[in-house]
């Protein structure tokens, strides 16, 4: 049947029929704020590229968690600042790491929050690669040591699930069977899988301390041209015994992201990065988009291409409206 008995303006006429025919809605469950924590007290030191985030002490750390949880938050990914790097991020590793500190405090004072931790070095090591550098490049093996070390430290904290974002080859298998043998079976692996060594990563580069003080990560994160070896990334993943597999950066991917839900039966997560808020940011404050509307837009189109979890800096914000 076609026009003129066919007619698509029929359902578009008022709000209420628009309502009841929506196919995807944005909903607060989805979504996951990230937030830095670094030591001291009373500590909020501003993130310049990323307007509204700042790098919070402990104790203002868990004042933000509660205001999150209020309005509705209900899962935050926390990346942490350490005092003093090193050259294998094994300082990660310690009992009273910043980000073991930051998840003791919150499952003390908001135990329904739930704390996911990113697992990498490259916020702890000297040179900013995300892992030990042996003749001049991250070595994959040698990786796999402190990466599992994080998690296992972080799991003894009380976290309630690691997020690798490390890229070398063989991680899930080490942190699952790391956490495995210590009793930790109960807490799942968000691994990002398809992470691509991506532009979009820039203020959060800043945000985290964490840029490359040689090179670039295009020996470990994907290359922004190759789909197929997303798919690799996935199913590798999986079979080493991921629960959940994430696709970073979101906008300029979600091709990937619908391959991967067309293909794959566990939950997709998908990263709406520094840089893709940042210029959001931007174009906002010169007063050339309408900023919520964009924002809606985008986070929905990141769930039309098939996410079940979006994490984005724009959740303390856009939940207010969901
Ligand atoms: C750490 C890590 C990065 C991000 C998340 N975990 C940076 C990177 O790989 O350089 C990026 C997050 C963002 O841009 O919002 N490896």
């Amino acid at each position: 049947m076609t026009y003129p008995v066919t007619r698509l303006r029929r359902l578009r006429k008022t709000e209420t029929i628009r309502n009841l025919v929506r196919e995807n809605r944005l909903s607060g469950d989805d979504l996951v704020m990230p937030l830095f924590v670094r030591s001291g007290s009373n500590v909020k030191k501003a993130i310049s590229s990323m307007p509204g985030n700042y790098q919070l002490s402990v104790d203002l750390l868990v004042e933000k968690c509660s205001e999150l949880e209020k309005m509705g938050v209900q899962a935050v990914l926390l990346f942490g600042i350490p005092e003093e790097k090193d050259e294998t991020g094994e300082i990660a590793c310690q009992e009273d790491g910043i980000v073991q500190q930051a998840i003791r405090a919150l499952k003390k004072e908001i135990p329904n929050l739930y704390l996911i931790a990113d697992v990498c070095n490259c916020e702890y090591t000297t040179h900013g690669h995300c892992g030990t550098i042996i003749d001049g490049d991250v070595d994959n093996d040698v990786t796999l040591n402190t990466l599992s070390k994080q998690s296992l430290s972080l799991a003894r904290a009380g976290v309630d699930m690691v997020a690798p974002s490390d890229m070398m080859d063989g991680r899930v298998k080490h942190i699952r069977q790391s956490l495995d043998r210590e009793g930790y079976h109960g807490i799942p692996i968000m691994s990002y899988a398809a992470k691509y060594s991506s532009a979009f990563y820039g203020p959060f580069r800043e945000a985290a301390e964490s840029a490359p003080q040689f090179g670039n990560r295009a020996t470990y994160q994907m290359d922004p041209a190759n789909s197929r070896e997303a798919m690799r990334e996935i199913e590798m993943d999986i079979t080493e015994g991921a629960d959940i597999v994430m696709v970073k950066p979101a906008l300029s991917y979600l091709d990937i992201i619908t391959r991967v839900k067309q293909n794959i039966n566990v939950p997709v997560a998908a990263y709406n990065v520094s840089g893709e808020f940042s210029m959001v940011k931007a174009a906002a404050q010169k007063g050339w988009i309408d900023e919520k509307r964009l924002v809606s837009e985008l986070l929905t189109s990141m769930k039309r291409a098939g996410a079940d979890i979006i994490i984005s800096y724009h959740t303390q914000e856009i939940i207010k409206d969901l």
